[in-house]
């Protein structure tokens, strides 16, 4: 068991430390179930370091605490290169000396703890808490695969006992990993990688911790018994790196404020190449025995200061913004951002904190923004770097560049069927449902002719073939042939579906109807005067102007002479109520109401129909109502209708009750 159990420590080290592994993860795989087969066998044997204490142990109820080895201090930190340089001038006169040396190191945004090993086994791993005792997370720390849990003796023996400084961080990849997830789960999202390790340190159920991506950067020895000491801090932080340790990346030497400032400019442009979230660089004294000489106040080593990073900033748009509501009740306006990266972290959110925030920084949607992620904090806007600006109608249609023009609140474009967009848009609603419902005939068909040319105004859809179409992309010689026919098919339509193919201003399927049903034939429509227009039902002086204004435009007149000439068979609805028809009679005037879904017509086309008859259509069920038709699966209309006693009809019932069919080409199932 120990030596499997040594085995596994090792490929654990070459995997997580070096990056070098030596074996499959499937062989890694068979290696660890084998252990955990022979501890299941002999739990008193399994040692304190077993690596299968890596994936966490039974949930506790609170986490004790413990005193540290010895402090953990804070770190005396500034922004100003001045202040490096005043460190640097009172550590040389503390030390009576011309150069000091330093150690420059990043400073890495986690949570710090506290590592002990007992005669070389992880026996304790304590948070920083007050800095003189904190909160005991062995359990937790053992399942972070960059901790030894023995340190590795190869090249040097483990001191009978060694205090280690460290900082659990989460990688950003990890963190965004993470994040994705919860987001896909509907979760809230982690605020950043920080509060990722500190929470996942703290954990009460090491099993959840273990499923956290965490790692140990270790940086400072703090006790040492019972093996060499140090004299610089370059020693001690080989010597980590040996027994095992992950140790900070870049780790340099410096003599010179310069080459301070140089180092600190360097990883500043650089640190996003990092995974790993730093806020700026560490400044040490190497030499341990003068350490000694400069000491520390209660709150920090005198020795050390860092020189943090300015916060990343970047300019970003605001998409909208929203509220949240937390937890104690506070709205908190939030700023939904255009997402974008802050200091390698994709941010897509930023608080507004407040009300008064609101009004100070007076920004909106559609603003561009300064956004900063400094460190610890959710993002922040921190002022306006433009107004958003307003949104103004173009002066040329953006479809055929036209100068487009106002009438009333409406900007158009005046250049009608000549506009590829408008022709576009008009065929697509002649080929339609309510229209000449052409089979096959949709906007991306209808895009496709108008670009290649195929389709200059309506009539050319009557001239295509289906060589030409079959050319076009993505249409097979099949539905070519299909489509053409389709068209062809048309020529033959109900009169009432023509008008209402033409898209005439205020015109409707309704009003269409009772055109047809009044004028009973294309050419006498398009020649009444506006006066006759006017004693079709729904039809005032407004809508017979704008009727007759566009069909005499010549545009408009010389794209209808054209499609005509293909030649149309039209046919007038059959008999209506005016007329006297016995069918057409029963419905004159009545209230009916629709439910469920019908077999042969849509709603819709039922709909259509009865207004056509003289019946009012209604979207719910009462008194008043006359009739109402069920079909399949109805909704509360019914119970509603029952309720009320209003006739209910099936929709066979309806079939006999509606007229005639008229001669037309509309699919067999039209009557
Ligand atoms: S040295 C107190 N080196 O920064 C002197 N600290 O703001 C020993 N930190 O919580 C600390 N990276 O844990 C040192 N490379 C580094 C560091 C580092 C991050 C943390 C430290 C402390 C915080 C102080």
């Amino acid at each position: 068991m120990a030596r499997l159990a040594a085995e596994i420590a090792r490929h654990d080290h070459l995997y997580f430390a070096k990056d070098a592994p030596e074996i499959s993860d499937r062989k890694y795989d068979e290696l660890f179930r084998r252990l955990v087969e022979l501890e299941e066998a002999h739990p008193e044997l399994r040692a304190a370091d077993s690596p299968t204490r890596r994936v966490g142990a039974d949930p506790v109820e609170a986490l004790p605490s413990a005193d540290h080895v010895a402090p953990m201090l804070s770190l005396d930190s500034s922004y100003e290169l001045g202040d490096v340089r005043r460190f640097d001038e009172r550590a040389r006169k503390a030390l009576d000396a011309e150069v000091v040396q330093y150690v420059l190191e990043p400073k890495l945004d986690g949570a710090s703890l506290e590592l002990v090993y007992e005669n070389g086994v992880l026996a304790r791993a304590v948070t920083r808490g007050n800095g003189r005792v904190g909160e005991v997370v062995t359990e937790n720390v053992r399942t972070i695969r960059s901790v030894p849990l023995r340190l590795v003796e190869d090249k040097r023996a483990a001191p009978a006992l060694l205090a280690v400084r460290g900082e659990a961080i989460v990688p950003i990849s990890e963190f965004e990993f993470l994040n994705r997830d919860r987001r896909r789960k509907g979760r809230p999202e982690y605020m950043n990688p920080r509060n990722v390790a500190a929470g996942a340190l703290r954990n009460l159920d090491s099993r959840t911790a273990a499923r956290r991506p965490l790692a140990v950067l270790a940086f400072d020895v703090l006790a040492v018994e019972g093996g060499d000491a140090f004299a610089t801090d370059r020693q001690a932080l080989k010597a980590l790196k040996e027994w095992g340790l992950r140790v900070p990346e870049r780790v340099r030497t410096a003599e010179s404020v310069e080459e301070i400032a140089a180092y600190h400019r360097d990883f500043d442009d650089r640190r996003d190449e990092l995974d790993y979230d730093i806020d700026g660089v560490v400044v040490k004294v190497n030499g341990l025995p003068q350490r000694d000489v400069l000491a520390s106040t209660s709150h920090h080593p005198k020795w050390a200061m860092a020189l943090k990073f300015q916060p990343r900033r970047v300019a970003m748009g605001i998409r909208a913004i929203e509220t949240q509501i937390g937890r104690t009740g506070a709205i908190t306006p939030v700023a939904r951002l255009w997402p974008a990266k802050v200091g390698g972290v994709v941010v897509s959110n930023a608080t507004l904190h407040n009300r008064e925030e609101m009004e100070r920084l007076d920004v909106r949607a559609g603003d561009l923004v300064w956004v900063q992620r400094a460190g610890d904090v959710i993002p922040q806007i921190t002022g306006r770097v433009r107004r958003g600006r307003r949104f103004a109608m173009p002066e040329g249609c953006p479809s055929c560049g036209a100068r487009l023009v106002e009438r009333g609140p409406r900007t158009m474009c005046p250049n009608g069927l000549g506009c590829p967009e408008q022709l576009e848009a008009g065929i697509v609603h002649f080929a339609s449902r309510g229209a000449l419902d052409i089979e096959g005939l949709g906007e991306e068909t209808v895009s496709q002719l108008v670009k290649h040319g195929l389709v200059k105004e309506l009539a050319d859809l009557f001239d295509l073939t289906a060589e030409r179409v079959d050319e076009l992309d993505r249409q097979g010689a099949t539905s070519a042939r299909k489509l053409v026919e389709a068209i062809q098919m048309r020529r033959t339509t109900e009169l009432a579906r023509f008008v209402v193919g033409l898209g005439l201003p205020g015109v409707g399927s309704a009003t269409a109807r009772d055109l047809a049903a009044h004028f009973r034939d294309f050419a006498t429509f398009r020649d009444a005067p506006a006066e006759e227009l006017e004693e079709v039902n729904g039809i005032g002086p407004v809508t017979s102007r704008a009727i007759r204004a566009f069909l005499d435009n010549p545009q408009v007149a010389r794209a209808m002479d054209n499609l005509l000439a293909k030649g149309f068979e039209l046919a007038p609805p059959p008999a209506g109520p005016k007329d006297g028809g016995d069918e057409a009679g029963a419905w004159a005037g009545k209230t009916v109401a629709l439910t469920g879904s019908l077999q042969k017509y849509s709603r819709a086309e039922m709909k259509q129909r009865l207004e056509a008859l003289g019946a009012r259509v209604a979207s719910q069920v009462s008194k008043r109502t006359d009739f109402l038709v069920a079909g399949a699966n109805p909704g509360s209309k019914l119970a509603r209708a029952q309720e009320l006693g209003v006739a209910i009809l099936d929709e066979d019932e309806v079939r006999e009750r509606l007229p005639a069919p008229a001669p037309s080409l509309f699919g067999a199932d039209t009557p």
